[in-house]
């Protein structure tokens, strides 16, 4: 028989092909039928839509269809005609079918529809074969183009920065150590410290809990740079906003303001969220239906409004005026909960909100001071349903100021000084975020746990897939 080259299902909703021989391959989601006639449901992951395949049972012996369960893969090629079934727009009628593996039923985990999330979770090595983890990995990827698109279109650069590093950026201690040592025999200097210097790098070392250090260096020559790489925080925080490996996408801008990082950041994210709707329709419709009726009109919402934009100051007045019951106190010099932020974006303003200046207390160390001594340029931008999407700041440019905060905390001035000389040599105002990746594909999916937005998520106690 010729071989006809294969139609991805997306492609085959074509009125200019019905009539046509083509060839499709994909996995079975359903089979059902009679005596006479068997209808397939296939999908290949291109779409969320099944293209229907027709199987006349005169053509094709029971004995061979036996295997064409859930789950198994095909081949399969057939005339393409305009269905007759309502909701289908084109179906294929069978002439040749391979089965390139089945899946046993007995034993194939996705027989039926309707699976909790938590019970596919434990699965994930399978989960993108459901509609749903498909919807989720399409508008994952769709994000992933977007965020590149709109920076190049813009004149940024894509900057790689290093994943194992020697500096703490957010400062926050909570990192993975990278080491060859053998963890039995370690070895020790005379004081009985672990000696590094045996170390594969000569000294302490881990993975990068952010780009933003290595960022402003790139910035600081090539005038707007971004990162998009994975992250990894040790922090053992089992919510379901949090990972221990995430992605994180980090513009940082010479001679941007906090004004400008604030346009900047509202541009971006209404950027993206438009072009979810604009290029991920099917998927979102479905997840809207599935799982969150709100989720096209919240989208909608954001890129048509804008951003309350307010201090740390106010929005802590705000909330102790509330008389809202909170689980942890508010008071000025707190560090805000994911409760308070929600409080102020979902009950207060309706709208997402961008907090600025936080005490310097509660932030890291490179954030620029304001005259007031006590407060920095932070901006926090918070979302409905996800709370903190974004965390970022105007940098501390002076040289003295900022040493002055590397005392003030301990930080290790042997981690720093290449961070120091941006500040020695040509220092100008500049400024950056970043946006975490998975909470963005959170926040478009409509999902409620971070560990279904990304293909295989590590958290604590969790590294199976
Ligand atoms: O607010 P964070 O800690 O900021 C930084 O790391 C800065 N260096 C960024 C910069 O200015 N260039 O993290 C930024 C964002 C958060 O707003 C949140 O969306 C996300 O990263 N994030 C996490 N996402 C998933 N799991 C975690 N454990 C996360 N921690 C932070
Ligand atoms: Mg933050």
């Amino acid at each position: 028989m010729e071989t006809i080259s294969r139609t991805k299902v997306v492609d085959a909703f074509d009125a200019a092909l019905y009539g046509k021989k083509i060839n499709v391959k994909g996995w079975v989601r359903t089979r059902r039928g009679n005596k006479h006639v068997n209808f397939i449901a296939l999908n290949d992951g291109s779409t969320i839509k099944n293209i229907q395949i027709v199987v006349d049972l005169e053509k094709f012996d029971e004995d061979f269809l036996r295997p064409v369960t859930t789950g198994a893969c095909l081949s399969v090629t057939g005339t393409l005609v305009e269905s007759q079934g309502k909701g289908q727009q084109a179906e294929i009628q069978a002439d040749a079918i391979e089965i390139y593996g089945g899946a046993d039923p007995t034993v194939y985990p996705l027989q039926k529809k309707g699976h909790t999330l938590e019970f596919l979770r434990e699965i994930a090595h399978l989960r993108p074969r459901t509609n749903t983890f498909g919807a989720v990995l399409r508008i994952r990827h769709n994000m992933a183009y977007a965020i590149h698109k709109y920076f190049n279109d813009r004149g940024y650069f894509y900057l790689n920065t290093p994943l194992i590093t020697a500096s703490d950026c957010e400062g926050a201690g909570a990192m993975f150590q990278v080491t060859t040592l053998d963890m039995n025999k370690l070895p020790r200097t005379e004081e009985g410290a672990i000696d590094y210097t045996q170390d594969f790098f000569g000294k302490q070392a881990s993975l990068t809990v952010s780009g933003q250090l290595e960022g402003e260096l790139g910035a600081m020559a090539l005038g707007a740079i971004y990162t998009f790489g994975p992250t990894f925080r040790a922090e053992n925080s089992n919510t379901p906003r949090h990972l221990a490996e995430f992605w994180m996408v980090e513009p940082e801008v010479a001679f941007n303001e906090i004004k400008e990082n604030m346009d900047l950041a509202e541009d971006f994210l209404k950027y993206l969220i438009q072009y979810a709707l604009d290029h991920c329709k099917d998927d979102l419709e479905f997840l809207c239906e599935m799982y969150d009726k709100d989720l096209i009109d919240r989208l909608k919402f954001i890129v048509e409004n804008d951003f309350v934009r307010l201090p740390y100051t106010e929005g802590v007045k705000i909330l102790e005026e509330s008389g809202h019951k909170f689980e942890y106190p508010v008071y000025w010099g707190a560090d805000l909960q994911s409760e308070h932020e929600r409080y102020l974006v979902e009950e207060h303003f309706k709208k997402p909100v961008i907090l600025t200046d936080y005490p310097k207390e509660i932030k890291a160390f490179y954030m620029k001071l304001n005259e007031d001594g006590k407060t920095v340029r932070a901006m926090d931008v918070l979302f409905p349903k996800i709370g903190e999407i974004i965390g970022g700041s105007q940098r501390e440019e002076n040289y003295d100021k900022l040493m002055e905060r590397i005392e003030e905390l301990h930080i290790p001035m042997k981690d720093m000084w290449w961070y120091l000389d941006t500040r020695r040599f040509g220092s100008a105002p500049h400024s950056g975020f970043g946006l975490g990746f998975e909470r963005l594909v959170l926040f478009v999916t409509g999902m409620t746990n971070i560990r279904d937005v990304i293909p295989f998520p590590r958290t604590p106690k969790n590294a199976e897939f």
